[in-house]
C-alpha cells in the first residue's frame, strides 16, 4: 500500500480511547501508518493531504515525544500545526479547560490534539468543540496513539498480534499506556499479562480479563513481548515502593529476569525511561532486543494515519 492512494477516512469523529474501536478500525489505522514509514525515511517527507487544515496541539501536561511527533506528523501531511503549552497553575482546572476549548473553537481548527492530567478531561473538551479531538493522554485513563504505535511496532517485528504473550510490567496503576495497550492487544487477540507489585496494580485488576502476576520471573516466563512502564512518581501520593533500589531489584528489567522470556522476546518502553529504576541501561540499549527507538520512529507514522483519518472529515464549523 502507498500512503498517498485513496483518501483514508476514519469512521469515528474523534480518537478518545481504544475502548470502542473494532479490530477493523485498529487494522485500518495500522495499515495506513505502515504506508508512511518508508516516506518518513526519505529526504522529502512532505505531502499535501492536510493542506489548509489547522491542527492545534494543546498540552496541559509535559511531553517530549508525543507532542513532537504530532507536530511532525501534521507538518508532513502539509497541515498547519501550532503548539500551545497550557498552564493550569492557580486557575480552577474545569474552568480553564472549557474556556480554552470555547476560545480555540472560535478559531475554527480542524483537529485538536489534547493532553491533560485529569482522566476524562479530553472527552469533556470534545463535547464542547466542533472539530475532531485526539486524546494524547488523559490522566490515568487512556493514551490511544501510544497503544497504536506499540501495536505497529509489535506487528512489524513479530508479523502479527494474534496469539502473542505480552507482559506489561511495572507501574500499571498509574499508566494510561497500560490501559490502552491491554484494551488494544485484547481486541486483537494477544494474551496480556500484567506484572507489578501489588501496590502498583489497579484496584479492579481482576475485572480486566488479563493474567496478573506479582513476580517478574513468573510473569515474564515465555513472553514474546516485555513492555516496561515508567514508575510515575509524579502521580503518586504517598509511597508505593519501599525504595528505587529495591524496586529495581525486584521489578527492574535486567538480563537475568529477561532470561525466562522467549529467547527472541522484544523489549519495549513508551518513554521517558528511568534508567536503573524500571529498566537496566544495557537492556534498554540492546540493539538486537530493544524496540524502544523504533517505537518513537513509528509514533510519527501512526500519528500521520490518525491525523489523516480525522483531519479530512467534513467540518460543520
Ligand atoms: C507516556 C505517557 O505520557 O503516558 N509517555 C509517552 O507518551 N510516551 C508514559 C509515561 O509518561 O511514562
Amino acid at each position: 500500500m502507498t500512503a498517498d492512494s485513496a483518501p483514508f477516512i476514519f469512521p469515528h469523529r474523534h480518537l478518545l480511547s481504544i475502548e470502542g474501536l473494532s479490530p477493523d478500525d485498529i487494522t485500518a489505522l495500522l495499515d495506513r501508518a505502515e504506508g508512511y514509514i518508508e516516506q518518513n525515511r526519505q529526504g522529502d517527507k512532505k505531502q499535501s493531504l492536510l493542506r489548509g487544515r489547522t491542527i492545534v496541539n494543546l498540552f496541559f501536561e509535559e511531553s517530549t515525544r508525543t507532542r513532537t511527533s504530532f507536530e511532525l506528523a501534521g507538518k508532513r501531511l502539509g497541515g498547519d500545526t501550532i503548539n500551545m503549552a497550557a498552564q493550569t497553575s492557580s486557575i480552577k482546572k474545569g474552568e480553564t479547560l472549557l474556556d480554552t476549548a470555547i476560545t480555540l473553537n472560535a478559531m475554527h481548527p480542524d483537529v485538536l490534539v489534547v493532553r491533560h492530567s485529569e482522566s476524562g478531561a479530553v472527552q469533556l473538551l470534545a463535547e464542547k468543540v466542533d472539530c475532531a479531538v485526539i486524546n494524547a493522554g488523559d490522566g490515568m485513563h487512556e493514551h490511544p496513539t501510544q497503544a497504536l504505535l506499540d501495536a505497529l511496532t509489535i506487528r512489524l517485528r513479530k508479523g502479527r498480534l494474534q496469539g502473542l504473550t505480552v507482559a506489561i510490567c511495572g507501574d500499571v496503576a498509574h499508566s494510561r499506556v497500560a490501559r490502552s495497550n491491554l484494551l488494544l492487544l485484547g481486541t486483537m487477540g494477544a494474551r496480556v499479562r500484567l506484572v507489578a507489585p501489588r501496590t502498583l496494580l489497579p484496584a479492579a485488576v481482576d475485572r480486566l480479563g488479563v493474567e496478573v502476576y506479582t513476580d517478574m520471573e513468573q510473569g515474564l516466563k515465555d513472553a514474546d513481548i516485555v513492555m516496561m512502564l515508567r514508575l510515575q512518581l509524579e502521580r503518586m501520593q504517598g509511597s508505593f515502593v519501599p525504595s528505587l533500589r529495591e524496586y529495581f531489584h525486584f521489578f527492574g528489567l535486567d538480563y537475568k529476569k529477561l532470561a525466562v522470556a522467549k529467547p527472541d522476546a522484544l523489549i519495549m518502553h513508551p518513554g521517558p525511561m528511568n534508567r536503573g529504576v524500571e529498566i537496566d541501561t544495557e537492556v534498554a540499549d540492546d540493539i538486537n532486543r530493544s524496540a524502544i527507538r523504533q517505537q518513537v520512529e513509528l509514533g510519527v507514522a501512526v500519528r500521520m494515519a490518525v491525523l489523516e483519518g480525522l483531519g479530512q472529515q467534513p467540518r460543520n464549523n
